[in-house]
């Protein structure tokens, strides 16, 4: 599947033109998987396009919230973005619901879409299995408004973990068949993933990834996980049988996840980890392991706090990111209204 990722090569030419987009739901904590998976690798590129970032509050609803909580971490995700090091004078943030066009365009995109091409989502196979339940039509439909989303705005790249990929490629796919229909409109996106880091795995499990969804807290470090509990779930994470320190997927996964963590708390490369460790016992990477992870967090924390304790800059940040969106999205849905002959025709 990786393979057939389209990797963006950055262009500085036309630096100016390019516009990356992408999203977090705000169920629950966000974790240090969500961060170096996605929310770090923001910061690192921010400054080569025109980005925006939004809160997918309309995706998360894809499995109940409660209500009170969703506004609540609605808006720690948005502090979140800019406790990492999001920039506000450069970046948009804004909140998918507050922009109607994303649901308008949506449902236009599931009019040209297959069943077949939705049940193929390995995510909805996954999601669907793991409930055990009923499983709502929205998270079948998840990935329509996931596409929606980013063609709203010609966005040229995407920046997202590797579970994100075949959504991608559904996206693309429905910007191309949109395009040969009724004529070019939407811009056909690339995908971005980083290699190291682009799945980081539970705590307690490294066969499954960590999610916010966990029945166990084990699972995963909160952002805003305390420096007693990240110690704690550190030390009783999982290890491999064995005692090598070695990065290898296949033979001691659970180590080499734990390694990918330290890569990414300290940026020192795995090779320099791993010879620092060597001959010692996996208490011992553990222990260095959760300072590193706190010391990387510390300051996150800090500003998250900083951005909730009053909201008034945050308010602004995220009114602005609203309105140029829908600057945005009105002309785009005006094309597609036209195009697809929906409504009235203009002059
Ligand atoms: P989610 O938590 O599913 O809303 O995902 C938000 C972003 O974080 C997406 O870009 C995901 O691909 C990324 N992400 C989520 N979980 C992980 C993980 N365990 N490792 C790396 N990236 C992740
Ligand atoms: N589906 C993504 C996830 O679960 C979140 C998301 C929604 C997204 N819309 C997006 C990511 C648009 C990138 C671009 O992680």
């Amino acid at each position: 599947m990786i393979a057939a990722v389209q990797h963006f090569r950055h262009s500085v030419n036309n630096m100016t033109q390019e516009l990356l987009f992408s999203g977090v739901k705000p169920t629950n904590n966000l974790h240090i998987g969500n961060y170096i998976g996605a929310l770090k690798q923001w910061t690192e590129i921010q400054h080569r396009y025109r980005c925006f970032f939004c809160i997918v509050d309309l995706h998360a609803i894809t499995v109940p919230q409660a209500p009170k909580k969703l506004h609540e971490s609605t808006l720690t995700v948005a502090a979140t973005y800019l406790a990492v090091g999001i920039d506000p004078n450069r970046c948009r943030i804004f909140i998918q619901s507050e922009v109607p066009q994303h649901t308008e365009l949506g449902w236009i995109l599931g009019t040209m879409t297959k069943m077949a091409e939705l049940e193929r989502m390995t995510q909805f196979k996954d999601k669907s299995k793991k409930r055990g339940e009923p499983v709502g039509a929205g998270l079948f439909t998840y990935p329509l408004l996931m596409a929606a989303d980013i063609l709203l705005y010609d966005t040229t790249v995407v920046p997202v973990g590797d579970d994100q990929v075949q959504h991608l490629e559904l996206t693309r796919m429905l910007a191309r068949r949109f395009n040969t229909q009724f004529g070019e409109t939407f811009t056909v996106p690339q995908t971005l993933i980083q290699k190291v880091g682009a799945r980081i795995m539970a705590l307690n499990n490294p066969t499954i990834k960590m999610s916010k969804s966990a029945s166990s807290t084990a699972n995963y470090i909160a952002l805003t996980d305390e420096p007693n509990v990240i110690r704690k779930k550190i030390m009783r994470a999982m290890t491999d049988s064995g005692n090598e320190i070695h990065y290898d997927i296949e033979k001691y996964p659970a180590i080499s996840n734990l390694l990918t963590i330290f890569h990414h708390a300290t940026g020192r490369t795995i090779k320099d980890i791993e010879k620092e460790f060597a001959g010692k016992g996996y208490g011992d990477l553990k222990k260095a392991l959760a300072e590193a992870v706190i010391t990387m967090l510390e300051p996150i924390q800090k500003r998250i706090h900083y951005y909730l304790d009053d909201t008034g800059e945050l308010m602004r940040i995220l009114n602005r990111g609203r309105d140029e969106a829908i600057g945005l999205a009105e002309t785009k849905m005006k094309t597609v209204l036209e195009r697809t002959g929906l409504g009235r025709q203009s002059n």
